[in-house]
């Protein structure tokens, strides 16, 4: 059985202070499940430390939220993933479509960001999802499918463990309107058979987790449904009581 999963995603918020503090919020609500569900909290990369002082000694686990492919050499302004495991990190969070649409960040720079990372031993959400757009033309699948078969084609991954798709409609991130979980699940088990046909028998065996507007609300009937292992979430994550509600539920079964 696939292991649940919940992440949160911090986004561009958090200082230090403030960070440590969810951080030490989170743990003590859900600690003990963390051995029961992977619990991970993705800070800004000014919060890494404060936030890995507070989980030391917890099973909750640090995520960067981007990364670059190179390991080290003139990259202004960029983190690679030798220098995140250096923080503390054990994943990390790519091709989220803020950084796609925002960023401008490539299907060829985020099949990079993961080949990278996977080496230098980071486990790895990779975020797919159409936008409205995409969705209204009735090419939802389509548009994953290219997501997907870009950021994983040539890609080695020993551990299914170590490779988390994340499935995030761009409609439905931070807006209030979630997937519903029928929605989730048919792109999800497209996603599962799309990643099949890269990585064959292991695709039946890596999470796929959902993410765009999950609350304490919602969570349980996306839950309930066989695709879906978990979830990213962004602004319920920057509570404590919302995030641990949520992984609560992820560890009820
Ligand atoms: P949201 O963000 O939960 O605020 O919709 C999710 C995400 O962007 O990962």
């Amino acid at each position: 059985m696939r292991k649940r999963l919940i992440a949160g995603n911090w986004k561009m918020n958090m200082l230090r202070g403030e960070a440590g503090e969810l951080a030490r919020g989170v743990v003590e609500r859900t600690g003990g499940l963390a051995e029961k569900i992977d619990i991970i909290l993705a800070p800004p990369f000014t919060a890494l430390d404060a936030v890995g002082d507070e989980l030391r000694g917890s099973r909750v686990m640090l995520a960067a939220q981007n990364v670059f492919w190179e390991e080290r050499g003139a990259f202004t302004g960029e983190i690679s993933p030798g220098m995140l495991a250096d923080a503390g990190c054990s994943w990390v969070i790519i091709g989220h479509s803020e950084r796609r649409h925002i960023l401008r960040e490539t299907d060829e720079m985020v099949r990079m960001k993961i080949g990278a990372s996977l080496k230098a031993g980071l486990r790895v959400i990779v975020c797919v999802g159409e936008t409205l757009g995409e969705r209204a033309e009735g090419h939802t699948i389509k548009a994953v499918d290219a997501q997907v078969v870009k950021a994983l084609t040539g890609i080695d991954i020993d551990d299914p463990g170590d490779l988390v798709i994340a499935y995030e409609p761009i409609w439905a991130i931070g807006t209030g309107h979630h997937a519903t979980p029928a929605e989730a699940e048919f792109v999800q088990s497209a996603i599962r058979e799309i990643a099949g046909n890269i990585l064959g028998d292991l695709a039946a065996r890596i999470r796929i987790v959902y993410g765009g507007s999950v609350n304490e609300e919602n969570i349980r009937d996306l839950l309930a449904e066989p695709d879906i292992d978990g979830a990213l979430v962004g602004g319920a994550s920057l509570k404590a009581e919302s995030m641990a509600s949520i992984v609560e539920t992820a560890g009820e079964q």
